[in-house]
């Protein structure tokens, strides 16, 4: 199954640059007849780990408005801004100023992405500044992520829309076996959602899992 957006290159899955002759982390270019497109770094991206693990099941298309939770600089977000296109749009909550600043710069290149100085956890201090969304990207590596997300969603998701969220285990407790972390969380998730995938990540991402959901 083809994910939109995502080309395959030989074992490299890349995006179409939005912004040609612009690099957004260092990453890999390569040069084809129909454009230049960036190699999504799984190393560097849970999503792009997720789907060099195998998700298919990416709900991103053409023009879709995305709250993105945790954006930091923008290394992922660089990659759905690709996806989304002129149309579309990324609000990005980041609650450090530091990686905010350096995120403005990656924004005022790519006008799909609008930085948000915040605290993902207190979506009433920002809600003025979005609009409901087709989907909710969240990374904040959080001991209460899934709840931060399931608060979210059920302010700023669209009916129908999806959401992704990538689960750290050693943000949660670094003593008990991230199994048994991961079932809690899925538990948690799925008084609200239903879940289509769930990948873990390692090794490319220790003790980590990336689940995609939708509302029931
Ligand atoms: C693992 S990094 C995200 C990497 C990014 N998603 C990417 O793939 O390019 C986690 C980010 O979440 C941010 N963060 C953590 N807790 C947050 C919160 N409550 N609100 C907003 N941002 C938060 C951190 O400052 C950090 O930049």
């Amino acid at each position: 199954m083809a994910i939109t957006g995502v080309s395959q290159f030989g074992k490299e899955y890349c995006t179409k640059n939005m912004t040609p002759g612009k690099k957004v982390y260092d990453e890999k270019i390569i040069r084809r007849s129909g454009g230049e497109f960036r190699v999504w770094d799984p190393t560097k991206s849970k999503l792009g780990a997720a789907i060099y693990k195998g998700l298919r099941n990416v709900p991103i298309f053409n023009g879709m408005k995305i709250l993105y939770l945790g954006i930091s600089t923008g290394t992922t977000a660089s990659h759905l801004s690709d996806i989304i296109g002129a149309d579309g749009l990324i609000y990005g909550v980041e609650f450090s100023s530091r990686s905010v600043r350096d995120l403005v710069p990656l924004s005022k290149k790519r006008k799909n992405i609008i930085p948000i100085l915040g605290d993902a956890r207190t979506p009433e201090n920002w809600t003025h500044l979005i609009e409901k969304v087709d989907l909710i990207y969240e990374d904040v590596a959080q001991p209460d992520q899934s709840d931060i997300l399931i608060r979210n969603a059920k302010i700023f998701l669209k009916k129908g829309g999806s959401v992704m969220i990538a689960i750290k285990a050693r943000s949660i407790n670094v003593a008990t076996n991230p199994m048994e972390i991961f079932a809690n969380e899925r538990k948690k998730l799925e008084t609200y959602f239903t879940i289509s995938d769930a990948i873990n990540l390692n090794p490319l991402e220790k003790d980590h899992i990336f689940f995609v959901a939708k509302v029931k």
